[in-house]
C-alpha cells in the first residue's frame, strides 16, 4: 500500500534554525521508499531555506497556499511556479483556516488548484465539515464534502481530478484533540473516491497515538498532520509507524 505522511507546520516555527532542527529530525528517520513519502509544509519563506540547507534529506517539501495568477499586480501573493522553483513538489489548497480567516471560497480554491497543477506541483486539496454540518449526521457530511469537491474542481477532466490528493479534515477534528472515528473517516474517504478518483488523506488531530488506527485502512492513504508535525520526536515516531505499511 503506498502511503503519504504530510505536515502541514501553518505558522510554526518562528525561525530558519528551529525550522532547520525539525527538519533534521524528521530526516534522519526517513528512509528512501518507493511506496512512501513523507512530506513537510514549512511556511513558504522556509522552503528555499531547508531545500537549499546541507540536510542530507528524503523528505520533500511543500507549500501551504499558492496564488493561481503567475505575475502582475497582486500585492503579497506568492505563484505556484515560484514556489516550484524553490523547491516545493507539493502545495496545499483550500485549508479550512484559509476558507476561515482569508475568506477563500471555492470558486478561489478552484482557480488555484488549476495553477498549481499547471506549474507540475501535486495538489493537497482540503475539504471537510463543520460541527453544526456533522451533527446532522454523517450523510449531510458526506453531501456538504461532496458539493465542496464539485465546485474545488469544477472543470477538471476525471483524469486530472484523480491526480490530487483530497486531505478530508473535519474542522471540528482540527486542532482539538478529538479525531474523527477511524471509521467514519473510512467511509468519506471512500465516498471522496468514488466522487473522484483520487486518494484521501485524514487530517485532524493525529498523532503517533491513532495514525495506525486511520492509515490501516486501505482507503486512507495517509495523514495530513498539524500540531504532533511540530513536535520533533512525536513526527519521528509517526515517519516510524508510516514506513511500517509499505
Ligand atoms: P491538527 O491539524 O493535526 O493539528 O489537527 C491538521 C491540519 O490542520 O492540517
Amino acid at each position: 500500500m503506498a502511503k503519504l505522511l504530510a505536515a502541514n507546520w501553518k505558522l510554526n516555527p518562528t525561525s530558519i534554525k528551529e525550522a532547520e532542527k525539525l527538519f533534521l529530525a524528521a530526516s534522519r528517520v526517513t528512509r528512501s521508499r518507493k511506496n512512501v513519502e513523507i512530506l513537510i509544509c514549512p511556511p513558504s519563506p522556509f522552503i528555499d531555506r531547508l531545500n537549499a540547507s546541507n540536510i542530507e534529506s528524503k523528505v520533500k517539501l511543500g507549500a501551504q497556499d499558492c496564488f493561481w495568477e503567475e505575475k502582475g499586480a497582486y500585492t503579497g501573493e506568492v505563484s505556484a511556479p515560484m514556489l516550484k522553483k524553490l523547491g516545493a513538489s507539493y502545495v496545499i489548497t483550500g485549508h479550512s483556516e484559509r476558507r476561515r480567516y482569508k475568506q477563500e471560497t471555492d470558486e478561489m480554491i478552484s482557480k488555484k488548484v488549476e495553477a498549481a497543477l499547471k506549474s507540475g506541483l501535486k495538489v493537497i486539496l482540503c475539504v471537510g465539515e463543520s460541527l453544526t454540518v456533522r451533527a446532522k449526521g454523517l450523510p449531510e457530511a458526506e453531501k456538504f464534502v461532496a458539493d465542496q469537491l464539485a465546485k474545488d474542481l469544477a472543470g477538471l477532466p476525471r483524469k486530472e481530478k484523480s491526480a490530487i490528493i483530497i486531505a478530508y479534515e473535519p474542522i471540528w477534528a482540527i486542532g482539538t484533540g478529538r479525531a474523527a472515528k477511524p471509521k467514519d473517516a473510512v467511509k468519506m474517504a471512500k465516498k471522496i473516491t468514488d466522487l473522484t478518483g483520487a486518494q484521501v488523506l485524514y487530517g485532524g488531530s493525529t498523532d503517533s497515538n491513532n495514525l495506525e488506527d486511520f492509515i490501516q485502512h486501505k482507503e486512507i492513504y495517509g495523514a495530513l498532520v498539524g500540531g504532533a508535525s511540530i513536535k520533533a520526536e512525536e513526527f519521528k515516531k509517526m515517519i516510524k509507524i508510516i514506513q511500517k505499511y509499505v
